[in-house]
């Protein structure tokens, strides 16, 4: 039988292995000379003035909702269909989380149901967080221009979308954010096993989060609270926590990030044949990617007619050893969030719309043309009685 595939993988190469080779025979595995150089090179990368490197995409969502001063009894807004951690990180801050209903086409936060939400608002929320899901990047201009109104912050979730740009500026220059978020967890456009970087235009804003990214410690002598000569001092002046990359992820990363644009153009040519396989098809369609914005492409979105055609292709696949993933069961679902807000689901429609519908299908840049031609066959042999049925 053919080797398993699944909808996501990393691509690593000798001179992934000869990076971490190298901080392995050097003398510091962890606070050494890479992860700044990784922070610089990433920054440059995404046109932003700070990169602060994290432990993963979780802990840079709280690191930012930490830094923007979310707390207790606060309120933050967050796009009803991600990963749960989106939201999770306003809960570590003690915030109540409300979610905003999506727009199912292209799976992002809709601008007319944040802009209902906001008119109905008893009391605005400190911070927005939006996902760009996939890698499409939401309209962060409209976006930016409803929360400006009301002084609201915004989390840019961009887990997904590292090498992907919105009126052609790389995600992750914070434009129209405050901060932005990325994850470099395996199956993300690069990756460092795990990591995260935020980034963000504010030396304030940069200085709190990497305050809280290392126990909460200042090590610079101007921010001291008691003035000391002595060369070991050092002094915590907020509840921090560790939540720092090594250098070991960070030359992995430094190393990945060289070959991204090879990365995206591979993720871009996958979802063109996909694109080209369901043109005109009834019964399945690619994720609608919003105006301005060029994916990186972190999911092969579809969206398939309705929710037993998706059973049935997610089943064809996964009997051949092809497994394809749900991104994602809107959050509100979760049982967590349940027993904190009584939701009646028919208040996202968008979100319900994307739940029953939407499958991500395998992308990363080695799959192979042999392997997506077997998906794509598999798939039309799938849906060839019911696009019978259909015509
Ligand atoms: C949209 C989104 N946000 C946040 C995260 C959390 O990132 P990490 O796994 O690096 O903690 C993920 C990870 O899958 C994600 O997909």
């Amino acid at each position: 039988m053919a080797k398993a595939i699944y909808y996501g993988k990393q691509t690593i190469d000798q001179q992934d292995i000869d990076a971490v080779c190298e901080v392995l025979h050097s003398n510091l595995l962890t606070q050494g000379p890479y992860v700044g150089r990784f922070e610089q090179d990433l920054a440059s990368y995404v046109n932003a003035p700070h990169a602060i490197a994290c432990c993963n995409g979780t802990a840079g969502l709280h690191l930012a909702c930490m830094a923007l001063g979310i707390t207790q009894g606060d309120e933050v807004w967050v796009s009803a269909v991600s990963f749960v951690a989106s939201a999770n990180c306003a809960r570590y801050c003690g915030a109540n989380v409300r979610f905003v209903d999506i727009d199912p086409t292209s799976g992002n936060l809709s601008i007319e149901a944040l802009e209902k939400m906001l008119a109905k608002a008893e009391h605005f929320p400190k911070a927005l967080i939006v996902v760009h899901l996939g890698g499409n990047s939401c309209d962060m201009a409209s976006i930016a221009k409803l929360c400006q109104a009301h002084r609201i912050a915004i989390i840019e979730d961009a887990c997904h979308a590292l090498g992907s740009t919105y009126h052609n500026d790389p995600v992750g220059s914070c434009r129209y954010s405050d901060c932005c978020v990325f994850s470099f967890h395996p199956v993300k456009t690069i990756t460092t096993a795990e990591g995260g970087m935020i980034t963000c235009k504010s030396q304030s804003l940069a200085k709190r989060l990497r305050q809280f990214a290392s126990h909460g410690i200042s090590k610079d002598a101007d921010d001291w609270s008691y003035p000391n000569s002595a060369p070991w001092y050092y002094e915590q002046q907020t509840l921090g926590y560790n939540y720092r990359l090594s250098d070991l992820q960070a030359a992995l990363g430094i190393a990945q990030l060289r070959r991204i644009d090879d990365f995206l153009q591979k993720r871009r040519a996958i979802i063109e044949r996909y694109e080209q396989a369901f043109v005109g098809n009834s019964l399945v369609s690619m994720q609608q990617i919003t105006a301005h914005s060029h994916s990186a492409y972190h999911l092969a979105l579809i969206q398939c007619a309705d929710s037993k055609i998706r059973q049935k292709i997610y089943q064809a696949l996964g009997d051949e050893q092809i497994f394809c993933q749900l991104h994602y069961i809107p959050i509100y679902r979760q049982p967590y969030y349940r027993q904190l807000n009584s939701t009646e689901f028919h208040q996202y429609p968008g979100a319900e719309a994307h739940y029953q519908h939407a499958l991500s299908l395998p992308v990363y840049p080695t799959l192979s043309i042999d392997e997506q031609n077997r998906i794509i066959k598999l798939i039309e042999h799938t849906l060839h009685p019911y696009l019978q049925l259909s015509n």
